[in-house]
């Protein structure tokens, strides 16, 4: 090639790949596939390396990270970063509101309302529309030089095109994507290192690495949030300039709005609380801002925050308090599970007063006392959890938890299975498992009895109406009448609805036994595997192992089911009563877990093939469609999600990394949306 010749060559790979990168990361609305973005690169990567002198900064071969430094420049911000005033309730709002309107003499402004991303302010400059410094807030005076760990971060445009203004500072937060997170942390506990406690702690110990190449492998992300200033300056409001920003190719949020009235904040604050947990970054509030730049510059600065804008932060989702006990209950297997009783905490908005502990094991990893300190945490519809206990907050009266050595409810000596970290009562008639198994039972996704709540439940099983499931057959009005509160109308209604679970389909029955590690989903495998009971009762341990979806652990916990007197005693008794034991045909996904939702997958999952990935849903009943409408429930998302991304968040639809999809569909949990 010419000289001429390269460098055209040079320009246009430039211009093609930067394009394509401004698809694929902002907009995420990939044109072409990795592969051919790959071989561009490639071809891009090999002639630069012939012709070193050619190299430009904006070239996307930069982007991979350079040779360490030795310490991180000082970078002086020509305007001050500033910080934001918090409001923490609609009243502590409307007081903002109302003194910025006193300020103003105008009862009405418009306003800009955003979300309060929660990662790390950066300032960015362009000359002559190429990125030149990247700087972390720092003081808000003075930051640190991090250009070579900014260039990074694909979502950021190295070159803008002419549109731009001569100077521009752009300023933003630099975030940790929360799926890639999980996916970060588990592949450093995987090889021994410390997990990072939190997003915004790895999205800080990125941008603060002394070698850039490092930075380069962590997904990190960014939202533009503003302008720090232009030359020339054309725009007269903050809407306007975070448009234009976008239309130069920067990052900014999809759910930026703008509003006139204070009561439309406040509605925005609510719908918007109502996501968070979805989105796959975290925010810790919302920002208001009043659009008009003269009126901004009016109502100006006080110290180092503004009077135009506010925070509104969302109630936090972690709080302290005591551990005040710790109670143990029985599940329907016989295990022995720790709970903390806690003094009653508001987290995030809901008081919380008792939260997991799992096992001892749980408990002695983290060595919790009663009486200690400790950090509470809510997230999502998650049951809440212990994070970490205060240490320094302890005063020695502390004390410590001993597993009890008798079951609670039966009294039977307590027992742990060698090499398990699990606690186990085995008394076969023990009363309270007998209820969690008769709940479980007659639960939703089981035989789905109508009626038959928890309270009923207990009172059927101390009452000594039923000793083993299948007792619920054998119920007759004379039974009934005679508990507290029940009339004849309601003894009819429920004998009806107890009559009319007999015909389940088999799948059902299955999942209603209760076996160990057998839900919806094993019990459909099972259903399509044996067809009907006997078959199943006469299964192989070597047979089941090599079913697909079935390993050792269920495939010996189905054997030892069958295998167990009481429990064939059990199944006699369930088809004497004519419950269905055999697979009628049709379609086996009835009331699945995942029944009628609409579920979207995207990028690149860690442990299936996509396909594999998406019969897992079909399989648990969901619908699998290609692309994201106002229809779909779920986006699961993997590595690299594209474009399906954004449309997502956009339409507020719930994202899901595939470790939450799998935690979620593990619950075996009927899901809603
Ligand atoms: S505006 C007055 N907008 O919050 C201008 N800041 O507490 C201040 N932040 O340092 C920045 N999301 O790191 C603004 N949508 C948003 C934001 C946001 C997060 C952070 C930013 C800033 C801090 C101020």
């Amino acid at each position: 090639m010419s000289d001429s010749n390269i460098s055209d060559r040079l320009k246009s790979l430039r211009q093609k790949l930067n394009r394509h990168n401004h698809l694929y990361y902002v907009i995420h609305r990939p044109e072409i596939s990795d592969q051919e973005y790959d071989v561009m690169f490639q071809e891009l990567k090999d002639i630069e390396s012939q012709n070193l002198e050619l190299i430009t900064i904006d070239s996307p071969t930069q982007r991979v990270g350079a040779e360490p430094i030795k310490d991180f420049k000082e970078a002086s911000h020509p305007y001050p970063m500033l910080s934001l005033g918090n409001a923490f309730d609609d009243g502590e709002f409307l007081d903002w509101h109302q003194r910025t309107s006193g300020l103003l003499e105008q009862d009405e402004f418009r306003m800009v309302c955003e979300l309060k991303y929660d990662g790390l302010a950066v300032a960015l400059t362009y000359e002559e529309g190429v990125f030149v410094r990247g700087a972390t807030r720092g003081n808000g005076v003075v930051g640190e030089d991090v250009t070579l760990n900014i260039r990074t971060i694909k979502s950021i445009p190295l070159v803008l095109d002419n549109r731009r203004p001569d100077k521009l500072e752009v300023r933003g937060e630099v975030f940790f994507p929360k799926s890639a997170f999980t996916r970060f942390n588990d592949a450093r506990i995987a090889s021994g290192l410390d997990p990072y406690s939190n997003p915004r702690n790895s999205a800080a110990g990125s941008l603060k690495q002394l070698d850039s190449r490092i930075t380069a492998q962590r997904p990190l992300d960014i939202f533009i949030y503003g302008l720090g200033y232009a030359e020339p300056m054309v725009h007269s409001t903050h809407s306007e300039a975070m448009e234009y920003l976008g239309s130069l190719g920067f990052k900014t949020n999809p759910y930026n709005l703008t509003v006139e009235t204070p009561q439309q904040v406040i509605k925005y604050y609510k719908d918007h609380l109502k996501i968070i947990e979805s989105l796959d970054y975290d925010c810790d509030g919302v920002v208001i801002k009043v659009d008009r730049f003269d009126l901004q510059n009016h109502l100006g600065t006080v110290g180092r925050e503004p009077r135009w804008a506010v925070a509104y932060k969302f109630p936090p989702n972690q709080s302290i308090t005591r551990l005040l006990d710790i109670g143990v209950n029985v599940g329907r297997t016989g295990t022995i599970n720790p709970y903390a009783v806690l003094d009653p905490v508001e987290v995030g908005g809901v008081i919380v007063k008792n939260a997991t502990l799992h096992n001892e094991d749980y408990i002695r990893k983290r060595d919790l006392r009663i009486g200690d300190w400790v950090l509470i945490e809510r997230a999502g519809e998650v049951i809440p959890k212990v994070v970490k206990v205060l240490e320094e907050r302890r005063t020695g009266i502390e004390v410590e938890f001993h597993m009890p050595t008798r079951c609670p409810s039966c009294g039977q000596d307590i027992v742990t299975p060698y090499g398990e970290a699990l606690s186990l009562c085995i008394n076969a008639s023990c009363s309270i498992q007998l209820v969690r198994r008769l709940e479980h039972f007659v639960s939703k996704n089981s035989m789905d009895v109508e009626g038959l709540g928890i309270k009923f439940v207990t009172v059927l099983v101390e009452k000594g109406l039923i000793d083993d499931v299948s007792d619920i057959y054998y119920l007759c009005d004379s039974d009934l009448l005679e508990l507290d509160r029940m009339a004849q109308k309601s003894v009819t209604n429920l004998l009806e609805a107890i009559d009319s679970s007999k015909s389940r389909p088999f799948y059902r029955v299955i999942t209603a036994l209760g076996i160990p590690h057998v839900g919806v989903e094993v019990s459909e495998l099972l259903t399509r595997k044996y067809g009907d009971i006997d078959a199943l009762i006469s299964s192989k341990e070597e047979e089941l192992i090599v079913v697909p979806g079935i390993g050792p652990k269920i495939a010996s916990s189905v054997h030892a089911y069958f295998r167990n007197e009481t429990n064939l005693q059990i199944i006699e008794k369930l088809r004497k009563a004519g419950v269905i034991l055999q697979d009628q045909g049709g379609h086996v996904n009835r009331e699945l877990i995942l029944s009628g939702l609409k579920f979207v997958v995207t990028g690149r999952m860690a442990d299936l093939s996509r396909s594999k990935f998406e019969e897992k849903i079909k399989g648990l009943g969901g619908i699998v469609s290609g692309s994201v409408s106002s229809k779909t429930d779920f986006l699961v998302a993997g590595e690299s999600p594209g474009s399906k991304f954004a449309d997502a968040e956009s339409l507020g639809i719930r994202i899901l990394s595939e470790l939450e999809f799998l935690e979620l569909i593990e619950s075996n949990l009927p899901v809603n949306n």
